[in-house]
């Protein structure tokens, strides 16, 4: 590719975004809501589905709702290259978290026709369905689907706070979750993924540097904690003879918050995201609550073994307060290093474009981390504004896109080029 000529326009970027943007359940926040499995979901799958169609793409919707848009290759037989990311969103989310990567597919589609650039392997551009794991509790599905980590048990038995479960909610978008199978890639058809996705974080920021090359994605252990205590009434109940789950569960809040504080558990990230408790009102004790914890970390022991800690000191702490605790594992993945020629694939490519870059873990889950145990996978970061997102806040310039879009179309090429003399990568 002529690095001189064929750049990505950042007006088109953020129009891209813009629309996309525009597909959220109505309401009064500023925010994007476009959850999992749900029509507006679809629908943007449609739209990209729509413009990918008209860049001269095969187009299709696998089993698992991914949509995938092929760009043929010249060389008959050869296996896909790939890029993507996913076009849900958490509630109240920003315009940039998935649907930075899925815009970045589409405008290295663009450049690529709009400069006639040929290439050996088909290149196909993916739309992941259900990353987030704000409705589920599970991330990544529609990726776990195609890399075989997601079963069709599984489909049943997560579900969201309405109780309506994966497979059902696939069902009402007009998947059919029996099949899901189906979808599985396999390494004869798929050669490499690299996913542009905004950091999240403030390093490149703060750094001014324009690139982040993901070397480790971090593994993420999900927990249910569900306390029990007593309803009762909050002005005839003495202070002394309570079973209080709301005020033992905010104790749970903070101790979360120190493990993960603690020296011994450094670079370990656990929230509570989420305090529900019942029933709910002023003038009666929370008889129970439930707290949902997320525990991440890039080291799998010190991630698995915080989020033991968690559940037995909060059991520790619901005995000191009279209160029973239940802990249920909602998800739990593992930290995933990424192979080391892609990076370095990419690494010369900045180079080659005279980007500055920075070789970087990644705090969130990305689709990334599951095609990794298919496909060799990489990952591009473009910086975040002080590192905000899953918030209405969070944004990224369309410049700094349109230089991620740069490295990403070109990086595929160079792929193109490195796996046609080179097929098996260490
Ligand atoms: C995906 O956005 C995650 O929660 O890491
Ligand atoms: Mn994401
Ligand atoms: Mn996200």
């Amino acid at each position: 590719m002529d690095v001189t000529i064929s750049r990505a326009d950042p007006a088109r970027v953020a129009a891209q975004l813009e629309g996309f943007a525009r597909l959220s359940e109505p309401g009064s926040s500023t925010g994007v809501t476009r959850l999992a499995y749900t029509p507006l979901e679809r629908e943007a799958h449609e739209a990209f589905a729509g413009t990918m169609h008209e860049l001269g793409c095969t187009v299709w919707t696998d089993q698992a709702g991914n949509t995938i848009a092929e760009r043929s290759g010249d060389e008959p037989g050869l296996p896909a290259l790939a890029t993507g990311s996913h076009l849900d969103t958490v509630p109240d989310a920003g315009r940039f978290d998935g649907i930075a990567g899925v815009v970045a597919a589409m405008e290295t589609a663009r450049i690529y026709a709009e400069h006639g650039i040929r290439h050996a392997h088909p290149i196909r551009f993916v739309a992941f369905a259900a990353e987030e794991g704000a409705r589920f509790g599970q991330a990544c599905t529609g990726s776990r689907i195609v890399s075989g980590l997601t079963t069709v048990d599984d489909l049943y038995g997560k579900r969201d706070a309405d109780g309506v479960s994966l497979a059902d909610a696939m069902r009402s978008v007009g998947l059919d979750p029996s099949t899901v199978a189906e979808a599985r890639w396999t390494p004869d058809e798929w050669a490499a993924f690299v996913e542009l996705h905004v950091e999240q974080g403030a390093v490149l920021e703060s750094m001014g540097t324009p690139v982040g090359i993901v070397e480790l994605i971090s593994g993420s252990t999900r927990i249910l904690l569900e306390v029990t205590g007593r309803a009762s009434h909050t002005g005839g109940t003495p202070m002394h003879l309570r079973a209080d789950a709301l005020a033992a569960a905010a104790e749970i809040v903070l101790l979360v918050e120190s493990i993960a504080g603690d020296p011994r558990h450094r670079g370990t990230r656990a929230t509570v995201g989420r305090l529900d408790s019942a029933p709910g009102t002023i003038t009666t004790i929370a008889g129970r609550a439930s707290l949902y914890v997320d525990v991440r970390d890039v080291d799998s022991d010190r991630q698995r073994d915080t989020a033991s800690e968690i559940i037995a000191r909060a059991e520790a702490l619901c005995t000191r307060r009279g209160v029973r605790l239940s802990s249920t594992l909602l998800a739990d993945t593992s930290p995933v290093m990424l192979p080391a020629w892609l990076r370095q694939a990419v690494a010369s490519t900045c180079a080659e474009l005279g980007l500055d870059h920075r070789i970087m873990p990644s705090g969130a889950s990305h689709d990334a981390q599951m095609i990794n145990n298919v496909i060799p996978s990489g990952m591009i970061f473009v910086p975040s504004r002080d590192g905000i997102s899953h918030s209405p806040e969070e944004w990224s310039s369309p410049e700094a896109l349109a230089t991620g879009v740069d490295v990403l179309a070109a990086s595929l090429l160079a792929l193109d080029r490195l796996l046609l003399v080179a097929p098996e990568q260490p």
